[in-house]
């Protein structure tokens, strides 16, 4: 059997589409400011997809970041999973077996759908089916257009999405520690808060009601990893949470007595871009060289569902 903590992230790569939309240009468009999109928001600018570009696109740019910058081949990789919302088709074919397509791979290929906690639960699944050898190891991708998705004359929505994608490698290696431990939760009752309308095709969301949900149970999540691997806070290197709103995140360190500097944070440049914004900021921080061997790392998602969770993690310098 395969040692229950061995599974690693190994490698991690980002896209984001180089058409950027600022807050000034956006209040050409709906009644909207700058001034009012930072101070309640934290969102400065989001990068927004050609109109011929698909999620699919999105998430092979990202795969091709990741290849190229860890020297890896895409004929190493075995299995795909994606967390999506925004699909290149409602139904079938999946983002995943797209993917499979272009990569030439013929491991299990699969979407996940839990709103923007995607990636966290795409995570487990792929860590899941590694240890239970249905595949060697997995692209574990988030990836959204949800420029495609917005009602632009909607100022109380379209001024918070952005597009773009990320994805991590996961390998098994039994010599060290990485995922530890994951949560994953579901408050279904909820769901009418934060849908895409089926007719419409476009976010339908309570704002205020969405916001609540998010402070509380990001800071739960956080606080559960931490007390059930005999941990502290102070343990945790780096919170990388789904960047939904810098205030959410404000409150939800004042509520929960949590370092607030501890939280990384991109949601100025790339606004919220659901599944995909933890992997992609995931992937800046690499870039960055802010994420050190042997650093513990905690991942925080919520979203649609209302679903959330967290997955606490060794990184390890590949
Ligand atoms: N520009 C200017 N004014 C605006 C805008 C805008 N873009 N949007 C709303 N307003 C106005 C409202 O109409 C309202 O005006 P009124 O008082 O005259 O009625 C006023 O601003 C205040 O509106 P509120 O909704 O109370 O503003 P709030 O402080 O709650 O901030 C926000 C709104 C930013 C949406 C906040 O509720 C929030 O962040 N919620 C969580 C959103 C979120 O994270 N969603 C995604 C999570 S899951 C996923 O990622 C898919």
């Amino acid at each position: 059997m395969k040692p229950l903590h061995s599974i690693q992230i190994t490698a991690v790569g980002a896209y984001a589409p180089p058409k950027v939309l600022t807050n000034t240009e956006l209040s050409t468009i709906v009644d909207t400011s700058d001034e009012w999109i930072r101070s309640h928001t934290g969102i400065g600018e989001r990068h927004i997809a050609e109109k011929e570009q698909t999620t699919s696109d999105l998430a092979m740019l990202a795969v091709e970041d990741l290849l190229a910058r860890f020297g890896r081949s895409k004929d190493e990789i075995d299995g795909i999973v994606v967390a999506t919302a925004t699909s290149d088709y409602p139904g079938f074919p999946s983002t995943a077996c797209l993917l499979a397509e272009r990569l030439g791979t013929s491991g299990p290929a699969l979407d996940v759908s839990a709103g923007c906690t995607g990636f966290i639960y795409a995570l487990e699944v792929a860590r899941a089916m590694i240890l239970s050898n249905s595949m060697r190891n997995a692209l574990v991708i988030g990836a959204e257009k949800l420029s495609s998705v917005i009602n632009w004359k909607d100022r109380n929505t379209c001024v918070l999405f952005g597009d773009g994608a990320g994805c991590v490698l996961l390998e098994q290696d039994s010599s060290k520690q990485g995922l530890l431990d994951t949560l994953l939760k579901a408050e279904g009752a909820g769901s009418g808060a934060l849908t895409i309308d089926p007719g419409q095709r476009c976010i339908t969301m309570e704002g205020r009601a969405v916001y609540n949900f998010a402070v509380r149970s990001i800071g739960e999540t956080i606080l559960s990893l931490v007390q059930r691997n005999n941990l502290t806070i102070d343990d945790i290197d780096w919170i990388v949470p789904h960047q939904a709103n810098k205030r959410i995140i404000s409150a939800c360190a004042k509520r929960y007595s949590l370092n607030e500097d501890a939280f990384y944070l991109n949601i100025e440049h790339y606004a919220n871009t659901s599944a995909a914004s933890i992997p992609l900021a995931l992937a800046e921080m690499q870039k960055k060289g802010l994420l050190k061997e042997g650093q513990k790392l905690l991942f925080v998602g919520f979203g649609a569902g209302l679903t959330y969770g967290g997955s606490l993690l060794v990184w390890h310098q590949s």
